[in-house]
């Protein structure tokens, strides 16, 4: 899985459910990558997209604890394994986790790449990506020039890799080990894959 993201100076990335800037580049980058593939958010992270509506052009799927969420356009999943179940069919495509905070913290060690947009400077935040440069599992392999965006804010594209690629292990294993169910045998994952809330 790929995790991608917009982090001040300090990794913050939002405060009061909204993000911390606005950088036009940014949001083209995060269409460009994630047009077509699966994307992984937060419940509130929904809610902070405009109009609360999910992403065009892309399977939402979305974790809530709450059972009767629902909206038009989205795939619920209420805990990680459900989640991971409900991935299943998408393990050869490029899945994105596309936060918020508690969703980055609890994806992280299911990811391979990090895409982050690094704001060169720092604005009060209440919500956090982990800081990668601090993780021995994961290094930067792609740091791109300092660009200033057209309203004026200076960024980067960086790239962070883990080391040790995980191949979607995790996920297969997990869903081998919880499930009990094949990654691979894609027929029998309607069978195992029906949750309650
Ligand atoms: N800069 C960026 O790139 C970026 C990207 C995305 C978001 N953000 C920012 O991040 C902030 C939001 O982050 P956040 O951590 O507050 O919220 P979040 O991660 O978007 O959503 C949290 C919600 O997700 C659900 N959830 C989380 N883990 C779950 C689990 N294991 N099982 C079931 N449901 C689970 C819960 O929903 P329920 O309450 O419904 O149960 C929880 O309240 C906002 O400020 C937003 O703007 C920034």
């Amino acid at each position: 899985m790929n995790l991608i993201a917009a982090a001040d100076a300090n990794w913050g990335i939002g405060f009061k459910n909204r993000l911390l800037a606005h950088i036009p580049e940014d949001m083209a980058f995060f269409k460009e990558k994630t047009m077509g593939n699966p994307v992984v958010m937060g419940r509130k992270t929904l809610e902070s997209l405009p109009g609360g509506q999910p992403l065009k052009g892309r399977v939402n799927l979305v974790l809530t604890r709450e059972s009767s969420f629902q909206r038009k356009g989205i795939v619920t999943a209420h805990s990680i394994r459900e989640l991971l179940c409900r991935l299943a069919p998408y393990a050869g495509k490029d899945i994105y986790v596309i936060g918020g905070a508690s969703v980055y913290r609890q994806l992280l060690g299911f990811c391979d790449t990090a895409y982050v947009t690094r704001i060169s400077c720092a604005y009060q935040a209440d919500a956090f990506l982990p800081d990668l440069d601090g993780q021995k599992e994961w290094e930067l392999t792609d740091c791109g020039e300092e660009q200033a965006s057209a309203n004026g804010l200076k960024y980067r594209f960086l790239t962070y890799r883990r080391k040790q690629k995980l191949r979607n292990a995790p996920l297969a294993l997990q869903c081998r080990q919880r499930l009990g169910y094949n990654w691979k045998n894609q027929k029998s994952h309607s069978a195992h894959c029906s949750f309650r809330p």
